[in-house]
């Protein structure tokens, strides 16, 4: 049963904001009672994921932030054939408004910003065959500390000046709310843009506190299901792994939204926004690019324009992907498709290339000989006899769309390339490492050879055959190497190549490369040492960067505050923010970690996390949900034979909210 009953002339005068305080509070805004919401608002909108453009997370409300953006977005969608492959919406955010509304009670345009107004933005928008989409808020302010005015107790009014001026699209977010419950507010925006009788994409942003996914299926077409995205992996990841449960409340015309695309801003590498749009499309997000397309590179519109990738995203029968399997930071995702494939994502969280492997059978293809695999990257089809897996470089994510078509057999067989033992190399000395060549197709891959490369001036030698006259399905070639990195080489990250060059049963020629970094690592000191003080591998973290003798404080590095748990203030130590995790290189010669963990004291009640000591892919200690109520908690984790030790911040099973955590003293034993 749909709940559009609900707009009758009523609705105007419910619309004062007096009126809306006298509101039960918690009491359903409509009469909902009797189920769950209905699959969707019947209007024909959004009947795949929003695609488009919001120029917020490139400029906020700086005064870049203006008409002559807009109109530019909107010409590149055209001339960079962005509109070709979907991109639909250019979307305003905040600060386009002045501080007070007229005498009427009108909105009014910021006269620098848009000096011709917005009707005027949306009829240069929409004679390029695009749509314009605005941003309120469901409060009596938007968010910017401004204060422009928000629609709480004007949403007839505001909806009708949107309408007036063409609007396609409304974001309304959710700050400066007055309290008043979630439902009431966001059913009163719906059934005022419904009112004005034009098409008007509504975009609810209350970043999930009220669980949208289970009630606004019929009050908008997307909902934000977390806070705002930063451009940041560890922001990124934090979002996905928010959004990725929520599969079952998405569907055509009702999206789940995990915030907008960071693809571009630079706060990530390239394979990390690869990772970012490949989640974002297989979650049937809606893509809308944070970047400004003026000073965007080649890279960025590669990936950005990638219609392989799109269609998985924009795939009609709108399913989001679901979690296949997740261990170790190594995720599966996969999402039925229209015609009966399945797009699959292997997701590497980790800071080293990880083998991530499924099946056919497991995401949800009927039994067959063999399959057509598609990489959505390469752009290149293969033949499967079943298996689908790759090693996936750190952070990246491999994208390919599965089929059980007749057509496998036009395509040469898949073949994996694996990497075994972590590359860490020790300057000087010869590091070994294990390579396999495996066919995974229906057919023999034939001429096998392999090739290892690494940076100029780096030894790289293989100690066993490089060659196979023939892979039959399921067999590897197996080659041993050392590399070594020249005396003196700096710690870091460096770039080797893996190469496999084989010929389907046809004859075709198919080169495969495993693009991967080695690190060159220093073992660390003899005796005790502070974590705090010691080089780290890798850090991740859910708030800005992980801090070094200081708390953790949510944006630049450097901005912590003295590390204090349970009014005991500590010199040292590592402050993070869930979801966290730092890895060192203990190079098999240190016995133990220790540390007192805890929440730190400059956090109110919300903040609740559990520490983890993996050594090497086990978990070696761990704490129950602590909180910023309790004392430090003292942690010993023996780690002795370790290579490599993990220290790992989770937000203890309730979300990411002033998760401040400390490894306060944190300390290795050598
Ligand atoms: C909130 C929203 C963001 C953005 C800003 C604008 O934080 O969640 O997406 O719209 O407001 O002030």
């Amino acid at each position: 049963m749909r709940h559009l009953h609900t707009r009758t002339t009523r609705r105007r005068t419910v619309a004062a904001l007096t009126v809306l305080l006298l509101a039960v509070p918690g009491a359903p805004a409509v009469a909902d009672e009797e189920g769950p919401a209905s699959p969707a608002l019947a209007d024909g909108l959004a009947l795949t994921p929003p695609m488009g453009f919001n120029n917020w997370n490139s400029t906020h409300c700086r005064a870049e932030f203006n008409e002559s953006m807009v109109k530019g977005i909107a010409d590149i969608f055209v001339e960079k054939g962005l509109k070709d492959a979907g991109y639909q919406y250019v979307n305003l955010d905040d600060c386009w408004a002045l501080p007070a509304r007229d005498a009427d009670g009108k909105l009014v345009p910021d006269p620098v910003r848009f000096p011709n107004g917005i009707k005027a933005v949306a009829d240069y928008v929409h004679s390029k065959g695009l749509m314009l989409g605005i941003y309120t808020s469901a409060g009596t302010k938007t968010c910017s500390n401004v204060g422009f005015p928000g629609a709480l107790g004007h949403e007839y009014s505001d909806a009708q000046q949107f309408a007036d001026w063409g609007v396609d699209y409304l974001k309304y977010d959710n700050c400066n709310n007055q309290g008043v419950d979630a439902r009431l507010r966001y059913t009163t925006m719906r059934d005022a843009l419904k009112a004005t009788g034009r098409p008007i994409v509504y975009s609810i942003c209350e970043w999930g506190q009220n669980k949208p996914w289970e009630w606004a299926a019929d009050v908008g077409h997307l909902w934000r299901t977390t806070g705002d995205i930063s451009d940041t992996w560890g922001s990124m990841l934090s979002i996905l792994k928010q959004n990725l449960p929520l599969a079952a409340h998405a569907g055509p015309g009702h999206w789940n939204d995990p915030d907008m695309l960071e693809v571009g801003n630079g706060g990530m590498t390239a394979t990390e926004y690869r990772s970012h749009f490949s989640m974002w499309s297989v979650m049937a997000a809606p893509l809308l690019i944070g970047s400004d397309l003026r000073t965007a590179s080649d890279e960025t519109f590669e990936i950005l324009g990638n219609k392989e990738v799109i269609a998985v995203d924009q795939d009609p029968l709108g399913k989001q992907g679901s979690v296949v399997s997740s261990e170790g930071g190594r995720r599966v995702v996969a999402k039925e498709m229209k015609d009966g494939s399945r797009a699959v994502a292997l997701f590497n969280e980790t800071g080293s290339p990880q083998r991530i492997a499924t099946t056919a059978a497991a995401v949800g293809l009927p039994d067959a000989a063999a399959y057509t695999l598609r990489d959505l990257w390469q752009h290149k089809s293969y033949n499967t006899a079943g298996t689908i897996s790759a090693t996936v470089p750190a952070h990246g994510t491999v994208l390919v769309r599965v089929a059980a078509d007749r057509r496998w057999n036009q395509h040469p067989p898949a073949v994996e390339l694996g990497l075994d033992g972590s590359p860490l190399v020790q300057a000087g000395t010869r590091a070994p490492l294990t390579t396999t060549v495996t066919d995974l197709g229906r057919t023999p891959a034939r001429q096998v050879s392999v090739r290892l490369s690494g940076p100029g001036g780096w030894a790289v030698k293989p100690t066993s055959p490089t060659t196979s006259k023939a892979l039959s399905t399921g067999r590897s070639l197996r080659t041993t190497w050392t590399v070594t990195a020249p005396q003196g080489t700096p710690t870091g990250s460096y770039d080797l190549t893996l190469k496999a060059s084989y010929r389907s049963p046809a004859g075709l020629r198919v080169e495969n490369v495993l693009p991967f970094t080695a690190t060159v690592v220093v073992p660390p000191p003899a005796g005790t040492s502070d974590l705090g003080d010691l080089p780290w591998l890798s850090a991740a973290n859910g708030y800005g960067p992980v801090e070094r003798n200081t708390s953790n404080g949510e944006s630049a590095a450097g901005d912590g505050h003295p590390i204090t748990l349970g009014g005991v203030v500590y010199a040292k130590g590592l402050g993070v923010h869930a979801e966290s995790a730092v890895e060192y290189y203990t190079g098999a010669a240190c016995e133990t970690v220790t540390a007192d963990v805890g929440v730190d004291d400059e956090k109110g009640a919300n903040g609740t996390v559990a520490f983890e000591v993996w050594a090497d892919g086990t978990k070696v200690a761990s704490t129950g949900v602590l909180t910023n109520a309790l004392p430090a908690e003292p942690l010993t984790a023996d780690i002795t034979g370790a290579r490599l030790v993990r220290l790992v911040v989770t937000d203890g099973g309730d979300g990411i909210d002033s998760d401040h955590a400390d490894w306060a003293d944190a300390r290795l034993s050598c």
